[in-house]
């Protein structure tokens, strides 16, 4: 099979926010604790911080990271986390019905980011909680000194505030299964509320508020129209929600679901744009894509552990492994980000460790890679730059969630400080290999040209503690130049990275 594709210099689609390579951290099963946190672990630096997990989220290079929750948000009292630990309560997690001990909290999150190299998204409750304890997390978090909160911090050894930039106001309040969940109306009107008054503490905070969980809640896209008309002015980014499931083992099918997330995309932007016009506001609210990623592993397993177990602390849960045909899904995932950067500011693969995670660890063991984390962090290390508008002409196949998928997925980002182009292709056909002719106007002389694969026979293949590289990208040759064009074949359903120079 035959693709072409054409890259201008000039025709680009927008300059992409790093964030879009952005991560969550929920108190949920083993992500914190035998994930991050784990004292007694070899590794453990003096904060009880795993040093493994911590290079591997390092090497990841995600820029922000989403933290406490999540559902566990939308009860939980952001002060049992701090003070001495020895003191701290242990409560019970309403949403994933488990014990939480609080030994990790606001202090250790932040000297955990610092270490991993990634900055604090924090998110506020606004399910079982609202304005007040919000400001008063606002202020502990951020304000200097010599107020209540402030100080508080500084007597739990923290002097210089932490400067969080990003917030969430609340999480998900469109659900049902949410504590606290709310009308549109309501959580529109909370939300302006706290907005309002976390903006009176500091206007340049950038606020996130609540847009759907997933497209095909029944109150989408309503829900966005009703709480954006409420919180346009106060707020700077409204947050999206969507997992991937291929419960059918239809992989045709499971591939094409990014089409149905483009169109989730694309109708959030036309709501924003509608509210926009009737306020006649000059501002643009962008999207937060705050959870993503394939989620239906251990759906049901996890469904039954969930009725059936006493309020365990930190139980295996949503322990998803992943495999080779995720690879493809991830790659075609972020590609939509890519393409939609002038309206999708932020994105948050969910979650980091051992959650429907790309890293996995054993108590006490290794940490190591699934497959997802590959293409996730290729993306992340090169997809910084400019994201291109391409021409792409390939072949399509009719799939039941959307007419004339293309073959090829394809994106192009030009990073102009580097002098650098690079691409990332999956090939969505599963039997024929594709050769892809990319014609590169305006960018100067071709020097060099890299191909990184990830491929593998089995669909199902995937990385385990005793195989932890059986999934993995590999540096290809093959790849030919001649008079402006680089022509690669890749293999049928394969993930390929090409960075030109
Ligand atoms: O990421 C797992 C859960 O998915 C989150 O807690 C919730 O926000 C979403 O439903």
């Amino acid at each position: 099979m035959q693709a072409r594709v054409t890259a201008h210099k000039n025709f680009t689609i927008s300059t992409i926010d790093p964030r879009l390579y952005g991560s969550f951290l929920e108190h949920l099963g083993r992500a914190v604790y035998t994930g991050i946190y784990e004292p007694d672990h070899p590794t453990a630096d003096e904060n009880g911080m795993r040093r493994d997990v911590i290079d591997l989220v390092r090497e990841l290079d995600t820029p922000i990271c989403r933290y406490p929750g999540g559902n566990f948000v939308s009860a939980y009292n952001w002060e049992d986390g701090i003070g001495p630990q020895s003191e701290r309560p242990t409560r019970l997690d309403l949403a994933w019905r488990t014990a939480e001990s609080n030994q990790v909290g606001i202090h250790e999150f932040a000297r955990w980011a610092e270490a991993a190299n990634t900055e604090m998204m924090l998110a506020v409750n606004l399910g079982s909680r609202g304005l007040d304890a919000a400001r008063n997390f606002v202020e502990y978090v951020n304000h200097p000194g010599g107020s209540y909160w402030s100080d508080l911090r500084r007597k739990n050894g923290q002097a210089d505030p932490w400067n969080v930039k990003l917030w969430c106001l609340g999480n998900e309040m469109d659900g049902p299964w949410q504590v606290g969940h709310k009308s549109a109306a309501e959580y529109g009107h909370l939300a302006n509320e706290t907005a309002k008054a976390i903006r009176a503490f500091d206007d340049k905070l950038e606020l996130v508020v609540c847009g759907s969980s997933h497209s095909d809640m029944p109150t989408f896209p309503q829900w966005e129209a009703t709480v954006l008309d409420e919180t346009y002015d106060q707020v700077d980014y409204i947050s999206l929600h969507m997992y991937f499931m291929n419960y059918e083992k239809n992989t045709r099918e499971y591939l094409a679901l990014p089409e149905k997330l483009d169109r989730y995309i694309g109708t959030v932007s036309g709501v924003i744009d509608y509210i926009k016009a009737k306020k006649r506001s000059k501002k643009n609210v962008k999207i937060s894509f705050d959870e993503w990623n394939v989620w239906y592993h251990e759906r049901e397993a996890d469904e039954k552990r969930m009725k059936e177990w006493d309020w365990p602390h930190a139980p295996v849960l949503l322990e998803d492994i992943y495999n080779f045909e995720d690879v493809l899904q991830v790659g075609c995932i972020i590609n939509t980000f890519i393409r939609r950067s002038d309206v999708v500011s932020i994105a948050c693969i969910a979650q980091l460790v051992n959650v429907i995670a790309p890293i996995m660890t054993a108590p006490g063991g290794a940490a190591w890679k699934q497959t997802i984390y590959h293409p996730f962090q290729l993306a992340s290390r090169y997809g910084r730059g400019t994201a291109l508008a391409l021409d792409v002409d390939c072949a399509t196949y009719n799939a039941d969630i959307a007419a004339n998928v293309p073959y090829l997925d394809i994106t192009g980002v030009h990073d102009a400080d580097a002098g650098t182009l690079t691409f990332f292709a999956i090939n969505r056909h599963g039997e024929e290999p594709m050769t892809i002719d990319l014609a590169l106007e305006r960018f100067g002389e071709i020097r060099s040209v890299e191909h990184t694969l990830i491929k593998h026979d089995d669909l199902e293949a995937v990385n385990t503690k005793e195989n932890p590289d059986n999934v993995s990208p590999v540096k290809q040759d093959g790849a030919s130049v001649s008079g402006g064009k680089v022509s690669i074949t890749v293999p049928a359903y394969s993930y390929s990275m090409i960075r030109v120079k």
